[in-house]
């Protein structure tokens, strides 16, 4: 299976993937956890993404399929992978789909923007592992700590309502015309992401069937 998660930003592309890859046994590939983890580190990647991040752009094209590049010609997406936000752009889709990898589906978990910016606003993550919380839809076992590893909880520093706003309007510009890319190659399907978690994964494991 290798699967391509195609959603705006909070609409739980990182939750469902989780859920995914237990499911299938195949790992995530998060473009955003990987460089929230080159700017925790310091790294070069780091300083140059933190600037578009912060204020809710995208990394340039060149950069990203770079550091794609590298990462799916790992050991371990010999057997299948989930992409949770790569491709973002036409360009990113039109590099990924010239490589010899071939995608199976693009799965896209439809949800309003005013419920994104709920989700948004009470998102927590840990500062250790990057597992994501919700203040109210999914509560940790103790306030502010991390169920899988004791870290601190925190909010992610790109869900500032100002940020969300331009992370949606980049989504709307940039990300979405990836729609009509993936439905004219047959490989798209769209699940109604609006419903609570386990719910929507039930859904997207009936269309992924
Ligand atoms: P990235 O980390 O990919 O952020 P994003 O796309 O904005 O997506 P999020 O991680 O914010 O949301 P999600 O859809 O995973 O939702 P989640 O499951 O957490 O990218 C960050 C930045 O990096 C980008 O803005 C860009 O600058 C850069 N970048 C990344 N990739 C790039 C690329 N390819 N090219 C260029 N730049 C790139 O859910 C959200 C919350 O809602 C959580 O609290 C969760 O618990 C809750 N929740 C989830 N589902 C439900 C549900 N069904 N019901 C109730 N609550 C729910």
């Amino acid at each position: 299976m290798r699967l391509i998660l195609l959603a705006a930003p909070g609409a739980g592309k990182g939750t469902q993937a989780e859920k995914l890859s237990e499911h299938f046994g195949i790992p995530t590939i998060s473009t955003g956890a990987i460089l929230r983890k080159n700017i925790q580190e310091g790294t070069e990647l780091g300083k140059l993404a933190k600037k578009y991040i912060d204020d809710g752009n995208l990394i340039p094209d060149d950069v990203m399929i770079k550091v794609m590049d590298a990462r799916l010609a790992e050991d371990d997406c010999k057997n299948g992978f989930i992409l949770d936000g790569f491709p973002r752009t036409l360009t990113q889709a039109q590099e990924l789909d010239k490589s010899h990898i071939k995608i199976d589906c693009v799965l896209n978990l439809n949800v309003a923007d005013e419920t994104i910016i709920n989700r948004l606003s009470g998102r927590l993550e840990c500062s250790k592992c990057a597992a994501t919380f919700h203040k109210i839809y999914r509560k940790p076992k103790v306030e502010g700590i991390c169920d899988f590893c004791g870290g601190k909880l925190v909010t992610r520093a790109d869900d500032t309502p100002e940020t969300v706003k331009s992370r949606l309007s980049t989504y709307h510009s940039q990300t979405e015309p990836l729609l009509k890319f993936y439905r004219e190659k047959g490989l798209l399907k769209t699940v109604d992401g609006q419903d609570g978690i386990e719910s929507t994964t039930k859904e997207v494991l009936k269309a992924l069937k």
